[in-house]
């Protein structure tokens, strides 16, 4: 048996929806595509909503269109984050501005407001289907919401991405709203999102603009996302309740101070998209330890922005080198389970 890291789930009728867009033979931006905006738009409460081909082309865009008019302007960015975000700010012709993190990923707020001052904007992430509490308050600088991995998560009963000025998501194939390929950008600000517009569609643009790409999105993409959507608060009850099991299991070592789930807020506050452990040790041998009884345990994030820049960021290189992800899928298998109880014991006790 090999458990993956993840692991997307496809509800009844799904088949219905695939079969609808191969009878409409439209594979382009289509009528599922348009049904996707509004459904995004309803789910996070908010009425301009675009969807685009990848949640890092949404984060170009965005910072394009909060960008308009400054010459290299400069981009906070978590430095515990992954890659796409740092490609994200270097393709819309930003300067990103790496800033450390806490010890649960969020960003010390005293640093955040600091920077705000020398910033042209901040992008705050929800890490790992945690909660960024920063995206309640108010910063010198326009901010963007990242919710690509904590989407359908809450901060003091508001939904995530509704705080700042603009908000981008991803439906990448792993994401929890994941239809294979996508993204979406949100917003109060209907100006913003028709800045974004005019950028996603080469054929339909005007030859003298700055930046214009094909990031339309595909009719079958938005299809399989929509149908995913549908069934994400089903799927993050599903992951909520596992993680929980996960924390009974490891409180033992939590107690040694072996291994220690890591949590920004109650589960019930989060996604659930991801169950990180702080491990003591390097994780390379634990990750090894997993993978060889069956379990894709995987560091959360592949590669370690902190290599890119000068400044010291220790807590994204303490980060890297402990925290462990370890596969949290909302179909689990009593069997899987089972294997995950035995993986957690063996490979924390040694
Ligand atoms: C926090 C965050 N933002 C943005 C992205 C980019 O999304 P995509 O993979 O759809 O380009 C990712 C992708 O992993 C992500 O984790």
């Amino acid at each position: 048996m090999v458990i993956p890291h993840s692991r997307p789930v496809f509800a009844a009728g799904v088949a219905d929806v695939c079969n609808d867009v191969l009878a409409e033979q439209i594979l382009a931006c289509g009528k599922h595509t348009q049904a996707l905006e509004q459904q995004v738009g309803q789910a996070l409460g908010l009425p301009n909503t675009l969807a685009v081909n990848a949640g890092t082309s949404a984060l170009m865009l965005a910072i394009r269109a909060l960008s308009k008019g400054k010459t290299n302007p400069r981009v906070g960015i978590p430095s515990y984050v992954c890659a796409s975000l740092w490609f994200a700010v270097k393709a819309a012709g930003a300067k990103p501005v790496l800033m450390d993190c806490n010890a649960d990923f969020t960003l010390d707020a005293e640093q955040a407001r600091d920077m705000s001052n020398t910033l042209d904007m901040l992008v705050l992430v929800h890490p790992f289907g945690m909660v960024e509490p920063l995206a309640a308050e108010t910063f010198a600088c326009p901010v963007i919401e990242d919710i690509a991995q904590s989407v359908g998560a809450t901060f003091n009963e508001q939904k995530v991405g509704t705080f700042a000025d603009v908000c981008i998501g991803s439906l990448y194939a792993t994401k929890p709203w994941g239809g294979a390929y996508g993204g979406f950008i949100a917003s109060k600000h209907a100006e913003l999102i028709a800045q974004c517009g005019v950028m996603i569609n080469p054929d339909g643009s005007n030859l003298e603009a700055t930046y214009v790409g094909h990031h339309l999105l595909s009719n079958v993409h938005a299809a399989l996302a929509s149908h995913r959507i549908q069934h994400a608060e089903h799927e993050q009850k599903q992951r909520q309740a596992w993680a929980m099991k996960y924390d009974a299991l490891l409180a033992e070592f939590a107690e040694q101070g072996k291994a220690s789930p890591i949590h920004s807020v109650a589960h019930s506050q989060g996604n659930a998209f991801r169950y990180l452990v702080h491990c003591a040790v390097d994780i390379a041998p634990i990750i090894q330890a997993f993978q060889s009884l069956g379990i894709a345990a995987a560091r959360p994030v592949q590669q370690p922005l902190h290599q890119n820049d000068e400044q010291a960021l220790p807590q994204a290189k303490h980060a890297w080198q402990h925290t462990l992800s370890l596969p949290l899928l909302a179909d689990m298998s009593n069997d899987e389970f089972t294997l995950m109880q035995q993986g957690i014991r063996t490979c924390f006790t040694s």
